[in-house]
Order: structure tokens, then C-alpha cells, then sequence
């Protein structure tokens, strides 16, 4: 079966085409990056704007891509929530419009469902449970993925999530939007052990995670000694970087072993990051028996793939959303 999935629930514009819920006909997203860099971050009521002008050429492409017609598509799934209220709205609206005049069933999806099926796409796919750990601009949450449908948080930031730490400290340093791509090219020409940060962990609610106090120490660090350039920057970079990664890791394999998970799944678009995905690696060749699942960096960035892969499961489940679905900017997994 063939699922096309349309995604828009923050700054990228994004529709693929995905067959049995494994293979990706076609994966095509629109980024507005360009439009958000010169205010620093993503800007709500351009990005919904965008969405707009961007959708349906960006559905047209998908399905171009994938050599189908709307008569080659089984379902339409579309993210609903969570995200930016109007960003999501563009999708959502799409969607329905395209499900009645295709007469093609809809089925409703959650962002962070489609980062953790993510990896559903690679040739080796992860089985259940597994672990998985959502790391992007908007979250930082572990969960106790049974099967698909069935999550169970088991963790989240108190604070700041992953990839606002970056996002912010770039800021911090001057670099543009967004952040963790600057900081992780930086990062590479520099010493990871040169400045000490904090840990950023919470004490006490053991898989919570804190990343607001390290960002706290960069702004110090800056206002004591500015900013540094060439090496320095990069050395700025790789330290703080480190702290974030050491994190993430510390606490992921902490949960899997004291839950008995051998396998981990990471995603978002934070594991697009090159320092957490070695050190994700190299810290499962520790542990035998230990598997890591890494999407590929256009997987674990926003995509509508994703979103057909657990639109596809949704659908084989008889989930099915009529013309009243609506954004659900909150929306809990
Ligand atoms: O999943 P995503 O594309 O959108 C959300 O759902 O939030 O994640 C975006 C976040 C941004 O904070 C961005 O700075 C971060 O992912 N990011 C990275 C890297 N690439 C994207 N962070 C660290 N290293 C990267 N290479
Ligand atoms: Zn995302």
C-alpha cells in the first residue's frame, strides 16, 4: 500500500510518497531556512505564509517523484500536532481538501510518532521494543516504544530541549540559524575537552533532562571572556557541544540498561548531529548485545516519510480522521 504523507508542522514544507510503510518512493521537503535566518529563528506567521505558497507544489512533486497519480495513493496522512498552530493548520487543511476530492481515507499523525518510525526506512529497521530517544528543536523526550501506536514517555526535558540548546547557544555565539548545523561544523576543528561545562543533568528524576543551565554557563563564559575566534570558537563549540551530547547519551544508555532495552533508536533532528552519533555508536560497541538505529540525516530532520510511515500503521490499525480533524498544537505522545 502507498501512503502519502504531508508534514508542515514547523519551518519545513515537506510531502513524500511511502510504500508498505518501508520503502520511500519519494521524500521531498521545501526547507524555509533562507526566510527564518535573518530573524534568527523560525518566525510563526512566515512560516505559516510559506506553507502555503509551498504545499501543494510540494505534494505535486512527491507524487511526480514517486511516479503515481492520486490513484496510486491508498491514504493521505498529515501531521496534526504538535507544532506551530498555523504552521500545522496549512497541512492539515491540504490534506482534508485532497482526501475528499481524491475520495481517499485520512488519517491523522503525531510529530514525534513520525521521528521515532523514522528509522523504519533504513534497509536494517529497528524490531520492538526499543528504546527511542526524540531529540529536536521542540523536544527532548525517551520512550518505551512497544509496537507501533504504543509509546510510553519515560523522560523529558525540564527546560530547554536539545536542539534549543544549540539553537540558542549559537545565538549566544553569533552564529547563524540554525544552530546545532553551525555549532556541529564548528565543533569538528575543535577540542571537546578544552572548556568545562556543567553536566547537564537532573538530579533526583533520573530520566529527565535539563539543558537551560548550561546554557546559562555559555552566556557567562561569553560575558567573562566574549566570544573567541577561529580556534577558540571552535574549541567553544566542541566543549559545549560535548556537554550536550554526553547528556543525551549518558541518560539514553542509563535507561536502556536499567530497562533491559538492547535496542536504541535515535531521531530528531539533533541526531542529525555527527559528535552524538559517534559517541551513540561507540558507546553501544561498549555494551554487547547493544544495537543503535541512526536514521539518516534527511530522516531525522523534518520529513513527510516519517509521517507516512506511522500514517500507514495508524491506517492497518482503522484510525481514520473526517473533515472535523483540526491542529492540535499540544498534542501528547
Ligand atoms: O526535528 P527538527 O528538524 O525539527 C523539530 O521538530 O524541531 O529539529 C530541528 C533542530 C534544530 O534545533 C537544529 O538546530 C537541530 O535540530 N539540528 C542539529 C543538527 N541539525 C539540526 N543539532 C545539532 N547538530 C546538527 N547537525
Ligand atoms: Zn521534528
Amino acid at each position: 500500500m502507498r501512503v502519502l504523507g504531508i508534514e508542515t508542522s514547523c519551518d519545513e514544507t515537506a510531502a513524500a510518497v511511502v510504500e508498505d510503510g518501508r520503502r520511500a518512493l519519494s521524500d521531498v521537503v521545501a526547507t524555509q531556512i533562507d526566510v527564518h535566518r535573518r530573524w534568527g529563528g523560525v518566525v510563526p506567521e512566515l512560516a505559516s505564509r510559506n506553507h502555503v505558497v509551498q504545499v501543494m507544489p510540494v505534494v505535486d512533486e512527491a507524487l511526480s517523484r514517486a511516479g503515481v497519480g492520486p490513484d496510486g495513493v491508498d491514504a493521505i496522512a498529515v501531521t496534526s500536532g504538535p507544532g506551530l498552530v498555523g504552521a500545522l493548520l496549512v497541512g492539515v487543511q491540504a490534506a482534508k481538501a485532497l482526501a475528499a476530492a481524491w475520495g481517499k481515507p485520512l488519517v491523522r499523525v503525531n510529530h514525534l510518532e513520525g521521528h521515532l518510525v523514522a528509522a523504519f526506512l533504513a534497509e536494517t529497521a529497528p524490531a520492538f521494543p526499543f528504546l527511542g530517544l526524540v531529540v529536536s528543536g521542540g523536544h527532548t523526550s525517551l520512550y518505551a516504544a512497544r509496537a507501533f501506536g504504543e509509546y510510553q514517555l519515560l523522560g523529558h526535558t525540564r527546560d530547554d530541549a536539545a536542539g534549543e540548546a544549540f539553537d540558542k547557544g549559537a545565538k549566544l555565539l553569533g552564529l547563524p540559524y540554525p544552530g546545532g548545523v553551525a555549532i556541529d561544523r564548528l565543533a569538528r576543528e575543535g577540542d571537546p575537552g578544552a572548556i568545562r561545562f556543567p553536566k547537564a543533568i537532573v538530579k533526583g528524576a533520573d530520566l529527565d533532562f535539563s539543558f537551560s543551565g548550561l546554557k546559562t554557563a555559555l552566556l557567562h563564559h561569553v560575558k567573562k571572556h566574549g566570544v573567541p575566534e577561529g580556534r577558540g570558537l571552535a574549541d567553544l563549540c566542541a566543549s559545549y557541544q560535548e556537554a550536550i551530547v554526553r547528556a543525551l547519551v549518558e541518560k539514553a544508555f542509563r535507561a536502556a540498561r536499567r530497562l533491559q532495552f538492547d535496542r536504541l533508536v535515535l531521531s530528531g533532528g539533533v541526531a542529525a548531529n555527527s559528535r552524538l552519533r559517534a559517541a551513540a555508536a561507540a558507546r553501544a560497541a561498549e555494551y554487547e548485545g547493544m544495537s543503535v538505529f541512526l536514521p539518516a540525516v534527511k530522516l531525522c530532520t523534518d520529513n513527510a516519510a516519517m509521517i507516512a510511515v506511522a500514517g500507514t500503521h495508524a491506517y492497518l490499525r482503522g484510525e481514520r480522521a473526517g473533515p472535523e480533524l483540526n491542529a492540535d498544537p499540544a498534542w501528547r505522545l
